[in-house]
């Protein structure tokens, strides 16, 4: 039996792609899970899969974290179920393609509510519990995006530098208590995400063969596991983002734009 056993995890995110993948990891290594997303089926059949396949408890509670309740109502739930959480996995996201005077504005600002202020507030409400019994973790999916601007999906990026910050800032503020925090910042991956952000005609997805989200959250995974604060998975991924760095800061928001432009 794993060391993680009894221990639950909560994933944001859960219904598709990369968070329907860490679920399972989590359970496989004995977590139960608390199991969030709006829709609801897809949560129940992950939970009813995962408990057959490893005894795992797993609570559905369905929310639309773009609203501003959102995060309190789904704590206050936890509460009233005693359920404590010892890994928070703030996956839930979007991202949304297009020039900012035409891409909408309602679309944009659920989006900074789902990919910035809930994952703040959740991480807000649930640490302290994790703090004071000495031991806990937080996975926060960012993604390459963290590490420049990005024309053509500028708020996209910009929440995910948001979530990239804030992680490494929490994980020094944290060092020592037991709680590690983990960025973990994906290049392009097989999901549902392209499909949501209307990435059909964009150079960086179109034509081209991603990774699978399994693959992909199995790297994340193992990298909160490891208490590491930032992960890019892919040696090109790694190079890429790192060697932002060493440039002008309008070139590598030039090379964003061209790497984004529509394809004809
Ligand atoms: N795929 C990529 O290329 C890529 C690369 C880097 C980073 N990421 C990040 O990875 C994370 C997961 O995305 P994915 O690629 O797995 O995409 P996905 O397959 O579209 O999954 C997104 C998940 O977020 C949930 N979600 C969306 N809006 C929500 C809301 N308002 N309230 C609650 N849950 C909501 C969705 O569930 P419901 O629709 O059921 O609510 C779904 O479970 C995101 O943060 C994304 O930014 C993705």
């Amino acid at each position: 039996m794993s060391s993680a056993a009894k221990q639950t995890a909560l994933i944001t995110g859960a219904s598709s792609g990369l968070g329907k993948e860490l679920a399972k990891l989590y359970a496989k290594d004995g977590y139960d899970l608390v199991l969030v997303a709006r829709s609801q089926d897809k949560l129940e059949a992950l939970a009813k899969e995962l408990t057959e396949a490893h005894g795992t408890k797993a609570t559905v509670l369905t929310s639309d974290l773009s609203k501003a309740e959102a995060p309190a109502l789904l704590v206050k739930a936890l509460e009233q179920r005693n359920l404590q959480i010892d890994a928070l996995v703030n996956n839930a996201g979007y991202g949304l393609y297009g020039p900012f005077v035409k891409t909408d504005l309602q679309k944009e600002l659920e989006m900074i509510q789902l990919n910035v202020t809930s994952l703040t507030e959740l991480s807000k409400r649930l640490l302290p519990g994790m703090v004071a019994r000495g031991k806990g973790q937080i996975l926060n999916v960012a993604s390459t995006a963290a590490f420049q601007p990005g024309p053509l999906m500028a708020v996209y990026y910009a929440t995910k530098t948001f979530v990239l910050f804030l992680s490494e800032a929490l994980a020094s503020e944290l060092e020592g208590t037991g709680v590690t925090v983990t960025a973990f910042c994906p290049g392009p991956t097989e999901s549902g995400f392209q499909a949501e952000a209307q990435l059909g005609s964009s150079k960086l997805v179109q034509g081209k063969k991603l990774p699978d989200a399994q693959s992909v959250a199995a790297l994340g995974y193992k990298a909160a596991q490891k208490g590491k604060r930032v992960y890019i998975p892919g040696a090109l991924n790694y190079a890429m983002a790192n060697s932002v760095r060493f440039l002008p800061r309008d070139a590598a928001t030039a090379i964003v734009k061209m790497a984004q432009a529509p394809s004809s």
